[in-house]
C-alpha cells in the first residue's frame, strides 16, 4: 500500500484579479504542492462576507479565481478545489471552535485591526471571529501544512491555540496545523514603479494582472522608471533597475540577462531595447495563461461540475472529521 500522504490546506480570497506576485509567489508553489500532498483548496467565499456583503460580485469572483488558478495549473483531479460554501460542516466546526476562542485574543489581532480602521462602518462579529473561521476550514481536513504569506500567520498561530484547547478539553483529534512554503523565501516580484513588490495596489500600472492584453503588458513595462545609464563599470545598480533585471530572470532566458548584465557592466546597456525584450518576453509567458482563463470562464457548465467534483471530495474528509469531533466532545447521543 502506498504511504498516506500528508495533507495540505489552504484558501483563496475570491478578491479580483490574481497579477504575477501572486503567480510566482504562491501559486507555484500550490501547483508543486498537489504533487506530493494530499491538498486541499479553498476559495474563501465566506471569508469575503465579512468585508463585501453584497454578493452581486461574487459570482463572478468566484468563477475568476477558480478559472485562474486551474490556469496557472492546478489540477481539480489531483486536488479538492472547492468552495467554503459549499461544504457546510465548516460552519459547524466554526461553531464549535467560536467556544473555544476568548474575544480579548480576537480583539488583538492585526488583521482585525486593520480592518476595524479601514472599514468602521461594518465591524461584525464575523470579522471578529475570522480566524476561527480560518482555523475551521484548516482543523476540517486536520491539515499540517497550510501555505500562506506571512500576513497570515498569526491566524496559523491562532489555529495552533484551538488546536490545544481542543485536544486538552475533549482528546486529541487535530494536528498543529504550520506555514509552508517550498522556496525558503517567497519569490518576490518587483513591482514596475520601481519600489517595494508587485502587489493589488492602488497603482494598476505597476501591476502586471494574469487577466492583461498584450499591449497592456507592453505599454507598463515599457512606462518602468529607467536613467540614462551607469557611467561607471561595474556600478551598483539603483533599485529601479535592479527591479527590472528581477523581472526578467522570471520570465527571460539566461543567455538574454547575461547580456544584459555585461551590458551595464561596461555602460553600454539600452534601457529601451531591454524594455522591449522584457515586455515581448512577458507577454509570451502571460498570454497563454490569459487565454486559458478565458477559455475556462466561457464554460461555466465545466466551472460548476469542478466545484461539484470538489465539494464532494471536501466532503469526504469533512465528514469524518465531524464524526471524529461529535463523538470526541460526547456529542454523539
Ligand atoms: N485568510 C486567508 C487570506 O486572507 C484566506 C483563507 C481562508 C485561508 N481560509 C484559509 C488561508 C485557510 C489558509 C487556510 O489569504
Amino acid at each position: 500500500m502506498t504511504k498516506k500522504k500528508e495533507i495540505v490546506m489552504s484558501g483563496i480570497r475570491p478578491t479580483g484579479f490574481l497579477h504575477l506576485g501572486n503567480y510566482f509567489g504562491a501559486i507555484r508553489n500550490y501547483v508543486k504542492m498537489q504533487e506530493d500532498f494530499d491538498c486541499y483548496f479553498m476559495v474563501a467565499d465566506l471569508h469575503s462576507l465579512t468585508t463585501h456583503p453584497d454578493t452581486k460580485q461574487l459570482r463572478a469572483n468566484v468563477h475568476r479565481v477558480l478559472a485562474e488558478n486551474i490556469a496557472c495549473g492546478l489540477d481539480p483531479d489531483k486536488v479538492a478545489l472547492y468552495c467554503q460554501s459549499h461544504v457546510y460542516e465548516t460552519s459547524e466546526l466554526y461553531l464549535y471552535l467560536n467556544m473555544l476562542a476568548y474575544t480579548g485574543e480576537l480583539e488583538k489581532t492585526v488583521t482585525f485591526k486593520d480592518k476595524v480602521r479601514q472599514n468602521p462602518d461594518n465591524i461584525n462579529a464575523g470579522l471578529l471571529t475570522y480566524p476561527v473561521l480560518m482555523s475551521a476550514d484548516i482543523l476540517l481536513h486536520r491539515a499540517k501544512y497550510v501555505p500562506v504569506g506571512k500576513d497570515q500567520e498569526q491566524h496559523l498561530e491562532i489555529a495552533r491555540t484551538y488546536v490545544n484547547r481542543f485536544n486538552h478539553r475533549y482528546g486529541k483529534v487535530f494536528p498543529e496545523p504550520y506555514a509552508f512554503n517550498y522556496n525558503q523565501e517567497l519569490v518576490k516580484v518587483p513591482s514596475l514603479d520601481g519600489t517595494g513588490k508587485m502587489s493589488k495596489s492602488e497603482n494598476q500600472m505597476a501591476t502586471l494582472y494574469l487577466a492583461d492584453e498584450d499591449d497592456m503588458i507592453r505599454k507598463k513595462v515599457m512606462k518602468t522608471k529607467t536613467d540614462g545609464g551607469p557611467t561607471e563599470i561595474n556600478s551598483s545598480k539603483p533599485e529601479y533597475i535592479e527591479n527590472i533585471f528581477g523581472l526578467m530572470k522570471l520570465v527571460s532566458s539566461e543567455e538574454v540577462i547575461l547580456k544584459f548584465e555585461a551590458d551595464y557592466n561596461n555602460c553600454t546597456i539600452r534601457y529601451g531595447d531591454m524594455k522591449k525584450l522584457l515586455a515581448e518576453d512577458m507577454v509570451t509567458f502571460i498570454s497563454p495563461i490569459r487565454s486559458k482563463i478565458n477559455a475556462i470562464l466561457d464554460d461555466k457548465q465545466y466551472l460548476k461540475n469542478v466545484m461539484e467534483k470538489g465539494a464532494a471530495k471536501a466532503g469526504i474528509s469533512a465528514k469524518e472529521t465531524m464524526k471524529l469531533v461529535r463523538e470526541t466532545m460526547g456529542l454523539d447521543y
